[in-house]
């Protein structure tokens, strides 16, 4: 498969969505938890900042009241010496506020505090957060045993630690969803695949059919609608095939017609036909004018069958150029068959040609014109015999009735016709024939189509011919 075809499956599609609300979900959950944690941490922190402020103001207690400004410094000093020390800030002043000593870890944390309301009556801890610097302020009055105000501490401590433990968290749920969506996409593209795999399998049916391949059929593969569109779209696919069959036997036919009533070509034809037998008149005509004679009765003879000639033709191309309306009955195609058979057994005999027939007992009758039938039979017989003229052989007449039909194979054992004629057989003064008018199988094709029947001829030159005309019942 082409990636850019994977990134557009159906597939891929489901498993990335499937993937991005898992992920969804991982970052809200993710992010509640952060800020839980976050709100427990500062709550540590504030009560840490409050102890370790407690802990400074009884420190320094003492040499305040000594007014030992030296040792204030140097405690408070000693408060931020560690690293792990959250103090990064702190500052003394004495009961009138005047600044006693003041420290600070780095640089930054050196710009001075908020301005405090060195309220007098402060008891308590009073807690402020910064702006600008990630830190909270803390201040506190310093007290004697007699719970005296002796001065104030002030003292800042650092959320960095704070901020870094919120950080690694954050990191490792990133770290997770960003493995749980790779993982999801996995995991869905595998269920897709499953899931889809009937649709796939139909997609390549369909594709098959969309590039002519008819008729194909897909497992019936899934459940549910997948599996019955399968089913359906197996019978679709079989009747599309059936369809387009009967478009293309329908759109041989219709050229044929087509061509069948193209006057002009018939006009030409007849021309042409006609102009032999003429020319051959003509012929006797004259050389009886040249000799300055009366006509010999063989002449007579001749322009009478050269006369008949023309006769027969013009009749057949009328019959068929204007075929007279026939009237449909019920017909048994029995009678029709042992009508002709009667007419051309002489000639059978004649011809050294043994006749085969197969009827079964009771053939259903059709609806068509008994004369009209009469004529294909006859026409076919007569081709079959003429076939097999001078060499004898087999005619075969075989009758059946299959599935709303019946069919007829007429079968000879003559020359056959050599395939690149075959198509040419029901086009209209197409005659091999000395004799032949060409007009046979043409008529019988369309009086075959007048009955709503269908004509098919089979041939292999030089061993035999066979036709089988069908009717629906
Ligand atoms: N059973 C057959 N065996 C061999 N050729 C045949 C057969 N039926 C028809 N044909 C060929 O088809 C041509 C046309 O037949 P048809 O239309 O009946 O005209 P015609 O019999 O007047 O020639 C024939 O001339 C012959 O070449
Ligand atoms: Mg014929």
């Amino acid at each position: 498969m082409k990636l850019g075809k994977f990134f557009n499956s159906i597939a891929f599609r489901i498993s990335v969505a499937i993937a991005v609300v898992i992920a969804a979900t991982t970052i809200t959950v993710g992010e509640i938890i952060l800020k839980e944690e976050r709100e427990t941490l500062e709550h540590e922190l504030i009560s840490k900042g409050r102890y370790l402020a407690e802990l400074l103001s009884h420190n320094v207690r003492e040499p305040l009241l000594n007014n030992d400004n030296k040792t204030v410094l140097s405690i408070i000093e000693g408060s931020m010496i560690s690293k792990d020390s959250l103090i990064v800030y702190a500052d003394v002043y004495d009961r009138k506020d005047s600044l006693i000593a003041d420290a600070y870890r780095e640089q930054r944390y050196s710009m001075p505090l908020p301005p405090f309301n060195l309220d007098k009556s402060l008891t308590d801890v009073e807690i402020k957060e910064d702006a600008d610097l990630p830190v909270y302020h803390f201040r506190l009055p310093v007290r004697s045993d007699a719970a005296e105000t002796v001065g104030f501490l002030r003292l800042s401590i650092s959320k960095e630690p704070l901020y870094r433990t919120l950080a690694d968290t954050r990191q490792k749920i990133y770290l997770i969803g960003a493995a749980i969506i790779f993982i999801g996409i996995m995991l869905g593209l595998m269920a897709a695949r499953k899931i889809l795999k009937p649709i796939i399998v139909l997609n390549e049916g369909v594709k098959q059919v969309g590039e002519g391949e008819l008729g194909v059929e897909v497992p019936v593969i899934g459940m549910g609608e997948i599996k019955e569109l399968a089913g359906s779209f197996n019978k679709m696919s079989v009747k599309l095939k059936e369809l387009v069959d009967a478009i293309k036997a329908a759109q041989k036919n219709l050229v044929r017609t087509e061509k069948l009533y193209a006057v002009g070509e018939f006009s030409a034809g007849v021309a042409h036909e006609i102009r032999n037998p003429l020319t051959s008149i003509k012929m006797l005509f004259q050389m009886v004018k040249s000799r300055k004679e009366t006509m010999s009765p063989k002449d007579i003879e001749v322009i009478e069958k050269e006369i008949n000639r023309i006769d027969r033709i013009i009749q057949s191309f009328l019959a068929f150029a204007r075929p007279e309306k026939i009237e449909m009955g019920e017909v048994n195609i029995r009678d029709v068959l042992d009508d002709v058979i009667t007419i051309t057994r002489p000639k059978m005999g004649q011809c050294e040609i043994r006749l085969e027939q197969t009827f079964p007992v009771d053939l259903p009758r059709i609806n068509g014109n008994y004369d009209a039938l009469k004529q294909v039979f006859l026409n076919l017989v007569l081709n079959a015999i003429q076939a097999m003229e001078g060499r004898g052989g087999t005619l075969g007449i075989e009758s059946m009735a299959v599935d709303g039909a019946i069919s007829i194979v007429v079968r000879d054992t003559g020359m056959g016709i050599p395939e690149k004629y075959l198509k040419k057989v029901f086009d209209p003064f197409y005659t091999t024939k000395k004799d032949g008018t060409g007009m046979g199988l043409a008529m019988t094709h369309n009086i075959v189509n007048d009955h709503s029947g269908s004509i098919d001829i089979d041939s292999v030159f030089g061993h035999g011919t066979s036709v089988k005309v069908k009717f629906p019942i």
